[in-house]
């Protein structure tokens, strides 16, 4: 088992089946199926929220910001290792549809009351939040990388992680990857690797020059 309990693994099952009817859908729809790009979960995928789980319990965040809720794929790893670090998730979409359907699963898993949902633009909504954010999510549409980053870096917290998805794929996104890794790598006190785990994370931690630990 995944996730801590079998509520949410159960939810997270019924996901899975649905990302792969998903899958199948797509590729008969082949590059049409951009334009119906809301129906679909667009998840992050097992691998990276294994990972981002992982990561949680061990780095044990306060504050986890996600931007791009989706029908609540990764937000269901989010808050249940949040839950289990004692962290709450804020988490961000436009959609307010998507946004209904993840805070049903997530009730359905036991795990709303780890999540502060928040429907609207991030832009907007990450403005109106004086932070700090200990750990990010970020898997916003690919034109918003950089100026959710932008928005939401000044209140990273010392030792914040930044998780980017879909940095390798899809190749339709590349220019504005290329565009959010060379604005990480200007930060000084950003140390950020690429992981080709599932459509690419870029992981940055913020280490400032003062830092004891260093
Ligand atoms: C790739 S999906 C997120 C997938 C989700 N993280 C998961 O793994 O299940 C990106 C989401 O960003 C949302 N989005 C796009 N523009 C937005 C905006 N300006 N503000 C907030 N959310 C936005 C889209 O509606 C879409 O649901």
């Amino acid at each position: 088992m995944i996730l801590a309990t079998p509520a949410a693994q159960a939810v997270f099952e019924r996901y899975e089946a649905r990302a792969a009817s998903d899958a199948q859908r797509m590729k008969e729809l082949g590059p049409a199926g951009f334009a119906i790009r809301d129906e679909f979960l667009l998840p992050v995928g097992r691998e990276v929220g294994e990972l981002l789980h992982a990561m949680i319990r061990a780095h044990r965040p306060r504050r986890i910001l996600e931007l791009g809720t989706s029908y609540g794929y990764s937000t269901l790893f989010l808050a249940d290792a949040a839950k289990a670090v004692g962290a709450e998730v804020v988490t961000m979409e436009l959609a307010d549809y998507k946004q209904e359907h993840a805070r049903s699963q997530l009730a359905e898993a036991g795990l709303a009351d780890a999540v502060d949902f928040r429907c609207g633009d991030a832009l907007e909504l990450l403005a109106a939040d004086a932070g700090p954010w200990d750990f990010v999510l970020l898997d916003i549409w690919k034109e918003l990388y950089l100026p959710c980053f932008e928005a939401f870096y000044p209140k990273l917290s010392e030792e914040g992680v930044i998780c980017a998805d879909n940095i390798i794929e899809p190749a339709m996104s590349r220019g504005e990857m290329r565009a959010y890794r060379a604005a990480v790598s200007a930060q000084a006190d950003l140390r950020s690797t690429l992981l080709p785990v599932g459509s690419g994370i870029e992981l940055s931690v913020k280490w400032s020059a003062g830092n004891p630990k260093l």
